[in-house]
């Protein structure tokens, strides 16, 4: 196993110079004229016409990726395989113009001025707008705010709140000079160690869905684009650019496009990233089935898709599919399209098709209309609102007998743990934001006035200092260039330190750090899913301390994803799951532990006693296969990378999360939907407008604060459904709503309009959406588990809600895909 990470490790590790190497710079010339076109009188099908076929290439492939390449990396790049733009020729020119847009961001698109196509600009996300916070040979800096991470997020349960935050990232988008924002991401978090699932919204596919689509309607308020990613079923960074999923019809249509497919028809994204991974045997990046039947023709959406980086090993394929943007592209990639337009592999209505697209976004992007962006997006009150997001999505869970809010007794803290000190913000990789700062956990402490015992502060400063300058460089080569914290190394803490700060302080916080990004998946190993001996250790020694001297110890967890917590979380007085919260996050996670901001937020993906109870402990991250690479046919400009033939069966199906736990009782540490507060609510009057169930059901409920302090709750709805037909989990979240801020003594009605399809269970048999004959019992809960009301509806005869394509099944042949 040690052996197999390890050369996996290397493999990746060699694999991703290449591809900066290929994103470095590879281009090539060709001519197009400075002349501008006219915009008003643009009109697609008449440009199109005029273009050539070259030009008609140039626009759907990328123009490159520019990385400034460290020293020590070029160092290692094979003599030869690096090319620099030839800036003498037309193209180069004009690439080089159009880098200069916005340095930092993914990607640009070429322009053509003297048909008035403008370029369109692609740039990172999800938690902020990623671009380069400083630029040659320019005053001032350009920083975006770093907002609260995807799952934070997902924890407020709160969508107006969501829609908010994309309408402030959406005006950073459209201030700095972006077009199009990459994000948000939303493939599920199946397994609890994937790399990236702080990007991500939810184990639960409609919390993903609807999260992703306030967002993405806050942000396009700006009249700026998105593009959701990555469609669909990318669920591990091991092996992501070769690995082939295997996954039933249903679990792909309940569980994994679901929020894609929310998301498309309550938001319509200007683009869609289709990801690495192939689903079924296809590479989802030219599968007609994916791009073309089920997110066209079914969902109706109307914008371009977009590879992700590198993605896919067959540009015809991709192209003919549906995906009509080649990322980042290389000019092979360009005299390949051409090529295969002069000998007859793709057609070119097909190309025509793409440009299409293409150029109906460009028409409402911000270039397009000539927006003159200021560079001054409104930081302060994105600051202001990132705080407030991030406190309403940290999670209370565990507070024995009231130990938060503080006590007005507690002036003196004592912070342990590296990351008091060193607080992390955001994950790394491509969704790290380069931000202007980090409230760390001290400094939002001395914001609020505490006192904070300045002998452990020098402790941890030094060590921090020492440690930082000794630390190696990230093992995870995307991290080492593209940015991200890594977490410390927890300090051995002496045991006679943490009495002195007992009996001298008022209270101890310890926080323990997690961070994870792009290109690795997290390990079931101490120090990573598992707290190691230092940090066990460092929870039980201050806490035993502090209990010493009737004071109280509680833990703040700063982490990218979950955790195990069953073995010590009944060791402190309580522990505050904080996540990464955005660039003001100290001052956020003060909030909550000073009282000012009363905790609502909830789970929204369970945390196990244990990795193995996860019920992908077997097929998670898969295994390598005996079998060609697909070298051979790969067009992508990354032949000479191998991708090791691996694969993952999704064998769990369609019980991910908390459908597993449920339906196979198995128990959880912390279960989905699961987080305190400082005041308690109750539920009653739950009506529903009709207990036989035709095509719609209102159902209503009342929450009140009975509690001393104002809070606001995130309610669920949960459903268990008839299994004469088709099998069901024992629940499922079918809607969700938040209450405003109730007072003590306050009461909010909510209500929630339930329509067949959210009853419904996919039938793969006859490829329907069937709501199954028989009782229904709806459950409004608190949580996944602490169900507060119950009622029942029942259905006369089945309904078929919606019947759609056979698409995308597990045994279908790649070459007939191919044709
Ligand atoms: C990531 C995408 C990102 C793209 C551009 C890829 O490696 O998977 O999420 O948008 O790079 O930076």
């Amino acid at each position: 196993m040690e052996n197999r990470m390890l050369k996996i490790k290397k493999n990746m590790i060699i694999y991703r110079i290449l591809l900066l190497v290929i994103f470095g710079g590879i281009l090539f010339s060709c001519q197009t004229s400075e002349k501008d076109g006219n915009k008003s009188e643009f009109d697609v099908s008449s440009v199109i016409e005029k273009m050539t076929v070259e030009e008609k290439a140039q626009l759907v492939v990328g123009t490159g990726m520019y990385l400034p390449l460290p020293d020590s990396i070029k160092a290692m790049i094979p003599e030869g395989l690096r090319k620099e733009l030839d800036t003498t020729t037309a193209y180069g020119k004009m690439v080089t113009r159009i880098r200069q847009y916005l340095p930092g961001t993914a990607g640009v698109t070429a322009e053509f001025p003297k048909y008035g196509i403008t370029s369109q600009t692609l740039a990172d996300g999800p938690a902020g707008l990623r671009i380069s916070p400083v630029r040659e040979g320019k005053e001032g800096t350009f920083y975006a705010t770093a907002f609260p991470i995807a799952t934070v997020l997902a924890s407020t349960w709160d969508t107006k709140l969501i829609e908010n935050i994309g309408q402030a990232i959406g005006e950073e988008v459209l201030e700095y000079g972006a077009d199009i924002l990459l994000a948000p991401g939303l493939n599920l978090q199946r397994d609890p160690l994937n790399g990236r699932n702080f990007e991500y919204y939810s184990e639960d596919p409609l919390v993903t869905g609807k999260m992703a689509a306030a967002m993405v309607n806050g942000i396009q308020s700006n009249g700026v684009g998105t593009s959701i990613k990555h469609y669909a079923v990318n669920n591990q960074e091991t092996n992501r650019l070769s690995v082939n999923t295997i996954l039933s019809e249903r679990a792909l249509r309940e569980m994994y496009l679901k929020g894609f497919e929310i998301a498309v028809k309550e938001s319509q994204p200007w683009t869609v990233m289709s990801s690495y991974n192939k689903v079924n045997g296809v590479y989802t990046s030219e599968d007609p089935e994916l791009l073309t039947t089920i997110l066209r023709d079914e969902w109706g959406f109307d914008g371009y898709v977009m590879t992700d980086w590198g993605g896919g090993s067959d540009i015809v394929a991709q192209l003919k599919a549906g995906n009509d943007m080649i990322q980042p592209g290389s000019p092979e990639q360009i005299q390949a399209v051409i090529a295969a337009v002069e000998n007859g592999e793709l057609e070119e209505s097909i190309l025509d098709t793409n440009v299409r697209r293409i150029l109906s976004v460009m028409l409402r992007t911000p270039r397009f209309s000539d927006y003159q962006n200021s560079n001054k997006p409104d930081l302060e009150a994105h600051a202001t609102l990132t705080r407030q997001a991030a406190s309403d999505g940290m999670i209370l869970l565990e507070n024995k007998d009231k130990a938060l809010p503080f006590s007005s007794s507690v002036k003196n803290i004592a912070a342990f743990g590296a990351n008091s000190y060193d607080f992390i913000s955001g994950g790394t990789g491509s969704g790290d934001v380069n931000e202007a700062y980090t409230v760390s956990l001290i400094e939002g402490l001395q914001n609020a006035d505490y006192q904070v015992d300045s002998e452990l502060q020098d402790i941890y400063t030094s060590y921090i200092k020492e440690t930082r300058a000794n630390q190696p460089p990230p093992e995870n080569f995307l991290t080492a260039l593209l940015g991200g914290k890594q977490p410390l190394p927890e300090m051995e803490l002496d045991e006679n330190i943490a009495k002195k700060m007992a009996s001298n302080s008022d209270i101890a916080l310890i926080t323990i750090g997690r961070n994870a990004g792009e290109g690795d998946d997290r390990k079931p190993e101490a120090g990573d899913f598992y707290l190691n001996d230092k940090e066990k250790s460092l929870i039980k020694v201050v806490t035993e301390a502090f209990h010493a001297e009737g004071k109280k110890a509680i833990v703040i967890l700063n982490i990218a994803g979950v955790i195990e917590t069953a073995s010590w979380k009944n060791v402190p007085d309580a522990i505050l799951c904080s996540w990464l919260p955005g660039q003001e996050a100290g001052n956020s996670v003060v909030d909550i532990l000073s009282g000012k901001v009363n905790p609502s937020g909830k789970l929204a993906t369970s945390f196990p006693n244990s990795y193995e109870d996860a019920p992908t402990v077997e097929n998670f991250p898969g295994n390598s296969v005996k079998g060609e690479t697909d070298d051979k046919k790969d067009e992508s400009g990354f032949s000479f990378m191998k991708r090791e033939p691996w694969e993952v069966v999704y064998e769990e199906d369609i019980y991910v999360g908390y459908r597993y736990y449920q339906t196979f009782d198995v128990p959880v540490s912390y279960e989905f939907g699961y987080g305190k507060s400082y005041t308690s609510f109750e539920y009653s009057n739950l009506q529903l407008s009709t207990d036989s169930f035709t095509d719609q059901l209102e159902i209503t409920v009342d929450v009140k604060n009975i509690g001393q302090v104002a809070g606001k709750e995130a309610i669920q709805v949960y459903l268990k459904a008839p299994t004469e037909k088709l099998e069901k989990p024992e629940s499922q979240l079918i809607a969700f709503g938040k209450t405003s801020l109730l007072e003590p003594e306050a009461g909010e009605s909510l209500s929630f309009t339930i329509n067949a399809k959210d009853l419904a269970s996919f039938d793969e048999t006859n490829s329907r959406w069937l709501v199954e004959a028989g009782e229904y019992t709806i459950r409004i809960g608190a949580s996944s588990q602490d169900i507060k009301l119950t009622d029942q509806i029942s259905v006369s005869e089945d309904i078929t809600v919606e019947t759609v394509n056979k698409a995308m099944t597990p045994n279908r042949e790649i070459e007939i895909m191919r044709q």
